[in-house]
């Protein structure tokens, strides 16, 4: 059994507070869309699907728990959009959010058209919406995860393999499974990971926090290691391929991810090892042509010069703390890893199109 980030029945969300962990497995309520908003603002839930899957079930308890006496359709319709709309400001890089707001939006205003349409039927359709959300991408992970797991087996033709990732995608980022830690979940499963490397990932430490966590959890045999390290361990470590997440992949492949990615997506190419990029569908944005077009959120200052509250950094330094970096499409030499297999950067768009039109 995985662990979960998200505890979800009708009327009831609970969510795993990602700041006290490894040290603490507490589980808090989330009531409605402010506490959404402000679990996802301050990174008690974090990565980009768990981001959009939180948002959306935080609309769902909170319809729920209104009950429908006081909606007019109109009213209920204008709630969702507004909520939806507030949701989508919490962080603005991961894409999953906002796409989910659009495809909920419009399904809203097109149920509220609907004939014989009731707050009722409206509000039922918003909640099973949101709910489908959450076993659809536990399903699309275990799809990544196989996809990539085979693909690298098939390139490099060994038996065993080495693979170093960052940040974390694991159950804690998702639904469940994971996208980056589902392949080598499947890789583990399936007898060929030799090893995992997980960076510490500065400066929030996801990796050391959260992804050593869940590979200790899962006893996956796992090292790991400063960012800084990541080259010598290429070098050192016969690494067989590096796999990450995804906060949006954009029509040209460029991909915005945990800060860190670009290095090891550099680093990796120099040392000829293929690098992959893991993305369900609700990650990619074909809307934006290339990657400088992705908003790129900043952080507190803080979460750079202090660690568990204690200063670090020399006092009156200057900071600048950008939460992700993009890695430009020639650098992703392994593939995209989705749900529907694995692409090339530039076969990514047309292959996500056909994909939706057979929706
Ligand atoms: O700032 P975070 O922790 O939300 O960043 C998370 C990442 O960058 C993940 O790699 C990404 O969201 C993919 S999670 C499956």
């Amino acid at each position: 059994m995985s662990l979960e980030a998200v505890c979800y029945r009708r009327g009831s969300l609970q969510i795993l507070n990602q700041l006290l962990l490894p040290q603490q497995s507490l589980y808090e309520d989330i009531g409605g869309v402010r506490e959404g908003w402000e679990a996802i603002r301050a990174m008690k839930v974090r990565g980009a699907p768990a981001i959009a899957i939180v948002g959306c079930l935080s609309l769902a308890v909170e319809l729920h728990s209104k009950g429908n006496a006081e909606w007019s359709v109109s009213k209920l319709e204008n709630f969702v959009l507004d909520s939806l709309n507030y949701l989508v400001s919490a962080r603005p890089t991961a894409v999953n959010m906002s796409r989910a707001a659009q495809e909920l939006g419009d399904f809203v205003c097109q149920e509220a058209k609907r004939e014989g349409a009731t707050a009722e039927s409206l509000q039922e359709s918003v909640i099973s919406w949101a709910e489908a959300m959450l076993e659809k991408d536990l399903k699309d992970n275990r799809r990544i995860g196989e996809h990539g797991a085979r693909h690298l087996l098939q390139q490099i033709g060994q038996d065993k393999v080495v693979v170093l990732t960052h940040c974390n995608t694991g159950s804690l980022a998702t639904a469940g499974y994971g996208t980056a830690l589902g392949i080598i979940r499947s890789l583990h499963a399936m007898g060929h990971l030799e090893h995992v490397y997980c960076t510490e990932t500065r400066p929030y430490n996801q990796g050391a926090r959260l992804t050593a966590y869940e590979l200790v959890y899962e006893r996956i045999p796992a090292t790991l290691i400063a960012d800084s390290m990541a080259s010598v361990t290429m070098k050192e470590k016969k690494v067989s391929a590096v796999f990450v997440g995804a906060d949006r992949v954009v029509a040209n492949g460029d991909t915005a991810n945990k800060v860190g990615t670009y290095q090891l997506a550099i680093a990796a190419k120099h040392h000829g090892i293929p690098f992959y990029v893991a993305a369900p569908r609700t990650s990619c944005d074909l809307s934006l042509q290339h990657g400088g077009q992705i908003a790129i959120e900043e952080r507190p200052g803080q979460e750079l010069t202090d660690i568990n509250g204690a200063r670090v950094a020399a006092p009156g330094i200057g900071v600048w703390n950008p939460a992700f970096d993009v890695t430009p499409h020639n650098l992703i030499t392994g593939g995209i890893v989705t749900e529907f297999g694995v692409f090339a950067p530039a076969e990514l768009q047309a292959a996500l199109m056909q994909a939706d039109s057979q929706i």
